[in-house]
């Protein structure tokens, strides 16, 4: 769908163009855009503020059918995540105007604070997550994704940026796979299914996947998850995606959450929270999506995803509040409320894959806690590790994929909260406040000295409405943030 291309507006027959336009500051430099731009600025509607929008139809000594405007408002308030958010509305305006393909005029990075890779980067991402539209549930498609963007660019940009455009492709179609993944209903994606779903796409890409079944899980005692799963009729299963180059040296180990349901169990959830539970996999999606990224992005180091598949339901055969469980490496659980589900089946899953894949980081991906909404609000998830240069380093690549990521505590101390007179450990606190935090600390006793690092991201791995380059639902949160972190290793 992406393509980098030299055009000459003079010339080419181009039928729909889209040009980004500052009010302060003219950041183009071809002669025929620039007269362009003053055309639609001569309209009073358009001054290229942050918002305005204006088209021209077949404008004069050129073969351009239709060109739109968008302001950006001024250029020194411009950084990557404006071009995201730019190429993102304008590839929604194009679908929703029925046009199959577009051509941006990418501007001057030397009239940008930002550097062209970023720039082009940018640009490319926003238009390929924002041409995602999730449709598979109506009878009448209503909408159809662009068939082609084209970035113009000088013969020099073309040449460096093609490959860039690949790497694009496969990283936002990985993160857009995640969103179908987190929007598909839960009766659609129970364990088992969800299971096939990832394994499918998993052949496709050329991974080695494995699907472990219940009685597998039995026999390696993986106790806490299988106390979750006994609520549900349906089976839980652990999947695994392994990405093993020839001379790899090290190995990171992502686990991901994956809830296909979560009611809450005995400790049923109210109208209001339960709606968007299907959500609950979202950490699982955000590690399969990574997975698929990594085969084709082909890093030099092992990656390896693991995924814990549950549904947590309430019945007759549900885990109760009171009820002590034995995890996978011994330690026994109280469990004081079983809708504190999310770090029982991590535990079994991050114990296990320390044991096999003996890691030298784990970053584990869920959504854990409301508290963490409570904390950092529905746009961005809290980090938790040991290690500053980790948690750093993960911070950094949400900065510059725009999935934000702050780092939050973990005081030892706060590890009093977890104790607990019958068992081991307490599932939950004993004290209302911190819930993030003490979340994280009891899986942080279950990884080890692995260096680790946990992500919250209850908050930002759905939207309730569409933005610039996402639609309403699964937000593909955590694929962007992890390739971009791989990526620097
Ligand atoms: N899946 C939820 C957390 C969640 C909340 C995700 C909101 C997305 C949006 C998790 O399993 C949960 O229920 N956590 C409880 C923990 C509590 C019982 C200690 C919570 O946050 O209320
Ligand atoms: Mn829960
Ligand atoms: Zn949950």
């Amino acid at each position: 769908m992406l393509e980098v291309k030299v055009v000459n507006l003079k010339r080419v027959k181009v039928d729909t163009l889209v040009v980004p336009v500052c009010e302060d500051h003219e950041i183009h430099t071809d002669n025929t855009l620039k007269s362009l731009i003053g055309a639609a600025k001569a309209f009073s509607e358009f001054k290229g503020k942050k918002g305005d929008v204006i088209t021209l139809f077949e404008p004069s000594e050129t073969r351009i059918t239709r060109a739109l405007f968008f302001g950006l408002g001024k250029a020194e308030t411009l950084t990557g995540e404006s071009f995201r958010a730019f190429a993102g509305k304008a590839v929604k305006s194009c679908i929703n105007a029925g046009l199959p393909a577009m051509t941006l005029a990418t501007p001057s990075a030397a009239e940008l604070t930002i550097n062209a890779e970023t720039l082009f980067g940018t640009l490319m991402e926003g238009a390929c997550l924002g041409n995602h539209i999730f449709d598979r549930y109506k009878m009448e498609k209503e909408k159809t994704p662009v068939k082609t963007v084209v970035l113009m660019a000088t013969a020099a940009q073309k040449k460096a940026y093609s490959g860039l455009a690949k790497s694009v492709a496969a990283v936002c179609g990985a993160s857009v796979m995640a969103r179908e993944w987190v929007t598909t209903p839960s009766n659609d994606k129970r364990p088992e299914a969800f299971a096939e779903l990832i394994q499918k796409a998993a052949r496709t890409a050329g991974l080695k996947t494995r699907i472990m079944d219940d009685r597998w899980l039995e026999k390696q005692q993986f106790g806490a998850m299988l106390a979750v799963a006994q609520g549900s009729s349906a089976k839980p299963r652990l999947v695994t995606m392994e990405y093993t180059p020839k001379d790899a040296v090290k190995t990171v180990v992502l686990v991901g959450k994956g809830v296909t349901f979560d009611s809450g169990g005995i400790n049923l959830k109210p109208s209001g929270s339960i709606e968007t539970m299907k959500m609950d996999m979202s950490g699982a999606a955000a590690v399969a999506g990574t997975m698929m990224a990594v085969a084709r992005l082909k890093p030099g180091i092992k990656v390896v995803g693991v995924m814990p598949l549950v549904e947590n339901m309430p019945s007759g055969t549900a885990i109760r509040p009171g009820d002590i469980i034995r995890s996978y490496t011994g330690k026994t659980i109280e469990i004081g409320n079983t809708d504190a589900e999310g770090r029982l089946i991590l535990i079994d899953a991050m114990a296990w894959a320390v044991k096999q894949y003996k890691p030298d980081t784990l970053i584990d991906l869920a959504t854990l806690t409301g508290a963490c909404v409570v904390a950092l609000g529905e746009k961005i998830a809290g980090v938790f590790s040991k290690d500053p240069e980790l948690a750093a380093g993960i911070v950094a690549s949400g900065e510059k994929t725009h999935e934000r990521c702050w780092r939050l505590p973990l005081p030892e101390d706060y590890k009093e909260l977890l104790k607990n007179d019958f068992a081991d450990l307490a599932n939950v606190s004993s004290s209302r406040w911190g819930g993030a935090i003490t979340a994280a600390l009891f899986l942080s006793e279950f990884v080890g000295d692995t260096r680790w690092a946990h992500i919250d991201i209850a908050g930002p791995a759905w939207a309730k409405k569409a933005s610039d380059y996402c639609g309403a639902g699964g937000t593909g949160f955590g694929v962007r943030l992890l390739c971009d972190w791989i990526g620097k290793l």
